[in-house]
């Protein structure tokens, strides 16, 4: 009998790579993703916990669902990801609704957990035990719920890192590489489906350890015959090896785009952070790689009003921004987290101040994006056609290599086939630049591509 399930996601890209492994897990039990939760069978929220009120969000979220469980008791209702982590019991004890908790480490185990279910009855799971090894029937070919074409294959989970801020250690416990010829054997599966691009995933891809180190995965990800574009995500600053970015010189299909975290543009913050690297030594890194590839895209991440954070350090990240003009940054207030380290130092700033210099800041990015994307007016850029705009039905939309959204129309001469064309490769040149998105139109010569 067929079922549905529904899920809802918060967070990273990872978790979104965990929800797509799980409703492949589901299939293997007849469920179908539905888009509405009145249709469910199954309603799984799947949390992020990195910054704060996360578990009171899921409580919000879950009251949403209460209704929906009185009228229908056979409806199963579980929280996953990292709030179940670190929550565990207490949720249900909070939510009595609710049927199940499930950890990190224990998505494969779903199908299995929900054939506990009696009927007539309530289930009560709560999964959260943290492993110490990582298996293949953990990881499988899960297709990408958002796109045809591209996918996220995790090459790694957890974190050793320990900054002080972070609840990921805790919640995703140990860093642990899955074997380079499983990563493969996934990312072939998916190319049979029609994906033409990958992005590799994990929280600190450098320190992959799989049997080869990341260098030399990323070279038999590109080996993949089919596949026309990798990227990665997430780098350490620290860990960024010389030969790595080399490799974005030897590897035609490695998009020459990189997140690179800075977190603060202050050492003193940076060591109260326990990053591990200096201003000065990321800032070589970064004129390293623009020296090689003046063209490269640079997106970092920031975190303002961390504990001790002075009006000075302050400035020195808004200069830091400055002098590296990223693409984009994702900033963020900090936000404590129970159990961390920087949890027991003394808050030095109000939210409003917080809140201030975190405005301050996205204010100067705002201006450094918009200079960034108008300059491509007038540029010929390579774009990976990934199917209809989310503006229009009437146009297509694609990413150039540096991830820059492009909107485009067919041309009404019929040369190009709706269909056929997603997943392609094909020339624009940029018309227009807005602040999330370019627009631009078919060109039909070979030229200098950005
Ligand atoms: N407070 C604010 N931001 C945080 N991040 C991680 N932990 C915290 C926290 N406690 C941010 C970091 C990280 C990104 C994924 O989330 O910038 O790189
Ligand atoms: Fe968190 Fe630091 Fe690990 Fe990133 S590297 S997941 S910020 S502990």
């Amino acid at each position: 009998m067929e079922k549905y399930v529904y899920i809802e996601t918060f967070g990273c890209q990872m978790n979104d790579d965990d929800s797509e492994r799980m409703l492949s897990f589901l299939k293997d039990d007849n469920f179908t993703l539905c888009s509405t939760p009145n249709e469910a069978d199954l309603i799984l929220l799947n949390t992020c916990s990195v910054r704060e009120k996360a578990e009171h969000k899921v409580y919000s979220m879950l009251g949403r669902f209460r209704s929906l469980k009185e009228e229908n008791p056979e409806l199963i209702i579980g929280v996953t990801g990292c709030v179940a982590q670190q929550a565990g019991e207490r949720l249900i004890e909070r939510a009595p609704y609710l049927d199940m908790v499930i950890g990190t480490h224990n998505i494969h185990n779903l199908v299995k957990l929900l054939g506990k279910k009696e009927k007539g009855k309530k289930l009560r799971i709560v999964a959260t035990e943290l492993k110490e090894d990582i298996t293949r029937e953990e990881y499988r070919v899960s297709m990408p719920l958002a796109s045809k074409v591209k996918a996220t294959v995790s090459i790694m989970r957890g974190c050793d890192n320990y900054c002080t801020y972070c609840i990921v250690p805790y919640v995703r416990g140990p860093e642990m590489s899955r074997a380079a010829e499983d990563i493969i054997a996934e990312v072939k599966e998916l190319t049979k489906s029609g994906v033409t691009e990958v992005t590799l995933l994990g929280q600190n891809v450098n320190s992959y350890k799989g049997g080869v180190g990341f260098t030399e995965l990323l070279k038999l990800v590109c080996g993949v015959g089919e596949l026309k574009r990798v990227r990665f995500v997430t780098s350490h600053p620290k860990d960024l090896s010389r030969e790595l970015i080399e490799l974005f010189n030897t590897e035609p299909k490695l998009c020459r785009q990189i997140h690179l975290p800075l977190q603060s543009g202050s050492n003193s913050v940076l060591q109260a952070m326990k990053r591990g690297y200096t201003v000065e030594s990321y800032m070589e890194k970064v004129h390293a790689l623009r020296s090689l590839y003046p063209s490269i895209s640079l997106t970092t991440d920031i975190i303002v009003g961390f504990p001790g954070e002075s009006e000075e350090d302050f400035r020195m990240t808004m200069d830091a921004i400055e002098d590296v003009g990223y693409d984009n940054i994702f900033s963020f207030v900090y936000s404590q987290r129970p159990g961390t380290v920087a949890a027991e130092l003394e808050e030095s700033l109000s939210d409003s101040e917080k809140k201030e210099r975190l405005y301050e800041l996205q204010k100067l990015q705002k201006e450094i994006t918009a200079s960034k994307q108008s300059a491509l007016v007038g540029k010929i850029v390579e774009v990976l056609v990934e199917g209809e705009s989310k503006a229009s039905k009437q146009e297509l939309s694609g990413r150039t290599e540096c991830n820059k959204v492009v909107n485009f129309s067919l041309d009404d001469t019929g040369t190009f086939d709706k269909d056929n064309i997603v997943g392609s490769i094909i020339q624009l040149k940029i018309t227009d630049a807005f602040t999330n998105s370019l627009r631009g139109e078919l060109v039909w010569k070979e030229a200098n591509v950005c």
